[in-house]
């Protein structure tokens, strides 16, 4: 151990705290994305070490062992997994950081009273919050990987009796918190560990409902939660760093999943409990009504003679890894003179700004870029939009159908405009897993393919038309 003086080690954690808000302000734009991204990792390299050097009857080999096999794991993670993967990295990094502030809570706690003591209030209180919100974020976090990577089903999941169990489960945790923290009859460790066990099942219990459209809202409060469950941690180690870092996720992640639940309609009641009120989601039927298809010729010559044509992105847009041929249609196409614009749901593809990010990567400029909101007026005077593996965020039975389970989400309104070209591989449904009328209407004309292929061949037939 390194005797750094108390003020020494209280400067640096500044240091920190300051560069962390820098960053979290720089990630506001691309632009100064990345370098906001590298201060904010500097910062907490600067806390890592001196909390490293200054731990008393520190484990050096395995604190340095531990810190390799980390900076290992994200590194080839950040590298190696594809930017349609990202979602799902989030998803287990975020159950990793609630279930390491659980087990600090948890190994403080028990560390006390094994010692021999109780833990003080001080520890007590916001370590058994700490237990029971990691808990719930790690095993919430890893069923909402699992729904993201399709290894167990998206669709919503109740079973009988699910809200008793869960009301049930949250007396019991309620009452092992109060234990813990009271110290009696049975001392903290064993309230601790039951509070511990009760949480994961919860977490398990609250995401297992939801699905389809509601995912991102409850990815985002995940997100906040093990923000929350940071910052208790910071309590209970009396650190600063942690209880300022854990605080500004957790505030982030709750004004995110408003910002979200609000853009999508779906009051968080809702996002939690709407599953228990209508049942889980239908499976998707067979899809209704004539489906026409066409070819990439006749679209060449629709968008070449279009005063104005609304590209419309979404998650099949990331899976392809189209967004250079995107960017060189929309080149070619204004170099005809064609008014060219972007339109932007708030959740397509499967993380917030997806759409954003994967197509500053191809220099699309920002100004082309429309929020739902600003384009849903300009659809009616659209003659077509391309709408580019894209599929839950345009389908209009979110407006019209009440059965629907994607009823009262907001949807970018492509149904109003002229002419509907849609390009992906097949009659598949999206995430959600629904029908989508559009695909069948009248004005709609199926582009089916790899969208990569399909805006390549466009491309080609572009530069055939006079
Ligand atoms: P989706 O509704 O998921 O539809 C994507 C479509 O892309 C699919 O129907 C698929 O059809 C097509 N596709 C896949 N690979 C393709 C390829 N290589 N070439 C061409 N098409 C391809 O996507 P969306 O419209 O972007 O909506 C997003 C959905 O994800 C919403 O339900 C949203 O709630 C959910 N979600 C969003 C987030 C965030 S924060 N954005 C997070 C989690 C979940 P084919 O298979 O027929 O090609």
């Amino acid at each position: 151990m390194i005797h750094l003086g108390g003020a020494v080690i209280q400067a640096v954690y500044i240091v920190t705290i300051l560069l962390v808000m820098l960053g979290i302000m720089r990630l506001r734009t691309p632009a100064t994305a990345r370098s906001g991204n590298l201060l904010a990792a500097f910062g907490m390299l600067l806390a890592l070490l001196v909390t490293a050097i200054t731990v008393p009857l520190a484990n050096w080999l395995l604190m340095v062992l531990m810190l390799l096999a980390g900076a290992t794991v994200g590194t080839w993670a950040a590298r190696a997994v594809r930017m349609t993967a990202m979602p799902q990295m989030v998803a287990l990094f975020n159950a990793m950081g609630g279930g390491a502030a659980a087990l600090v809570a948890l190994g403080v706690s028990e560390g006390i009273v094994l010692g021999g003591g109780l833990p003080p209030p001080m520890v007590s209180i916001p370590g058994s919050f700490t237990v029971l919100i990691g808990a719930i974020s790690l095993s919430g976090s890893t069923v909402a990987f699992l729904k993201l990577q399709e290894l167990i089903k998206g669709r919503p999941t109740v079973f009988p009796g699910q809200r008793w169990l869960q009301a049930a489960l949250v007396a019991v945790a309620l009452a092992a918190a109060v234990l813990a923290v009271i110290g009696r009859p049975w001392g903290a460790a064993l309230p601790l560990v039951v509070l511990a066990g009760v949480a994961t099942v919860l977490g398990i219990l609250l995401v297992l409902p939801v699905g389809g459209a509601d995912m991102p809202v409850i990815i985002s409060l995940l997100n906040s939660l093990t923000g929350l469950a940071a910052a208790a941690t910071g309590f209970v180690l009396g650190n600063a760093v942690l209880i300022v870092a854990g605080s500004l996720v957790g505030a982030s992640g709750t004004i995110l999943t408003q910002l979200m639940s609000r853009a999508m309609h779906r009051p968080i009641g809702h996002v939690l409990f709407g599953a228990f009120r209508t049942g889980p989601a239908t499976a998707a039927t067979s899809q209704e009504g004539e489906v026409r298809e066409t070819g990439s010729e006749e679209v060449a010559t629709m968008v070449a003679y279009a005063g104005r044509v609304v590209i419309v992105p979404g998650y099949g847009l990331a899976v392809a890894r189209a967004q250079q041929q995107v960017r060189d249609l929309m080149v070619a196409l204004e170099g005809r003179g064609v008014d060219v614009r972007f339109g932007i749901h708030p959740v397509a593809g499967r993380m917030p700004g997806h759409m954003n990010v994967l197509l500053a990567e191809a220099d699309v400029p920002y100004d082309r870029l429309y929020e739902m909101d600003a384009i849903n007026p300009e659809f009616a005077r659209t003659d077509v939009v391309l709408v580019i593996g894209a599929n839950d965020v345009t389908n209009p039975a979110a407006r019209n159908n009440p059965e629907s389970p994607i009823y009262g989400m907001p949807i970018l309104e492509v149904d109003q405009a002229k002419t509907v070209i849609v390009l992906k591989r097949s009659m598949a449904s999206g995430f959600a897993g629904v029908d989508n009328p559009l695909f069948s209407m009248a004005k709609t004309r199926m582009l089916f393919g790899d969208a990569k292929d399909s805006l390549t061949a466009l491309l080609a037939a572009l530069k055939e038309v006079s």
